[in-house]
């Protein structure tokens, strides 16, 4: 039985969304949390630290970490996800360095980066709570349609609309290969709590075939379907296709 939890607008699911992270990091104060950047996460980690504010629960033990990155733009690009969480979350809740674990944006060596993030991860104890974002096109982090399911962190594809916006917001010039460097799959389905994020009428038809489709590798997301303890967060318009 899958766990859908729908609320009524985006004020409520920033809400409910905010509140389960602050609930884990309560609940276990040296949580290892896996959060993703975009259009839908950008509230929920602003009111976290609004929270923060009020209750000032503690955070000196907890771990941060970003589930994927862009390749080959600068880290202080303002559309690097480095970037965004520094400024949406990690500033706000007054974090040192060592608490916040990022993919590099450049490397002359991806393989040893993505190994370095995998172990980085591991001595910590590996994830507690992954909030996972939603592609239009199924994909979670940048792994996008048919990214085998055992694949581990890797430089992958970027999806065009966004390879497009990053080249004309940095002026990359073609010569410079886009990407994006991601947590794979299977390190994904290792999380021991998974939330799944998705609002707004443009996310209904790729949450309805996630949801209620086959578990198949064209919908990366699909997979999820077979995570032990994943929670699908959706607001009314995300959720309007569903059938049950
Ligand atoms: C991007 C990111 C993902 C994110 C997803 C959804 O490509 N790589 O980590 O979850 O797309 O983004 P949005 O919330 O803006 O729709």
């Amino acid at each position: 039985m899958l766990k859908i939890s729908i609320v009524g607008d985006e004020a409520a699911f920033d809400q409910a969304a905010s509140s389960r992270i602050i609930s884990q990091i309560v609940e276990k104060q040296d949580s290892v949390i896996g959060l993703s950047t975009g259009r839908t996460t950008g509230n929920m980690h602003r009111l976290v630290v609004e929270q923060y504010r009020r209750m000032l629960f503690d955070v000196s033990r907890i771990t941060i970490f970003g589930l994927d990155e862009v390749m080959n733009v600068p880290r202080s690009y303002a559309g690097a996800c480095y970037t965004m969480l520094k400024t949406e979350i990690i500033d706000g809740l007054g974090l040192d360095d060592s608490q916040f674990l990022m993919l590099p944006t450049e490397s002359d060596d991806w393989y040893t980066a993505c190994i370095h993030f995998e172990e980085e991860i591991n001595e910590r104890g590996g994830i507690d709570l992954l909030i996972l974002g939603l592609g239009e096109n199924g994909h979670l982090g940048f792994n996008q349609p048919g990214t085998p399911f055992e694949s581990m962190t890797w430089t992958s594809q970027m999806n065009e609309e966004l390879e497009a916006r990053i080249r004309k917001e940095t002026q990359l010039p073609s010569s410079i290969e886009l990407g994006g460097v991601t947590l794979g799959i299977k390190n994904i389905m290792h999380a021991r709590k998974i939330i799944l994020v998705a609002k707004g009428a443009n996310k209904a038809e790729i949450v309805r075939k996630m949801l209620e489709g086959p578990v198949s590798t064209e919908v990366p997301a699909s997979i999820l379907q077979l995570h032990p303890n994943c929670e699908f967060l959706l607001d009314e318009k995300a959720a309007q296709f569903l059938n049950h």
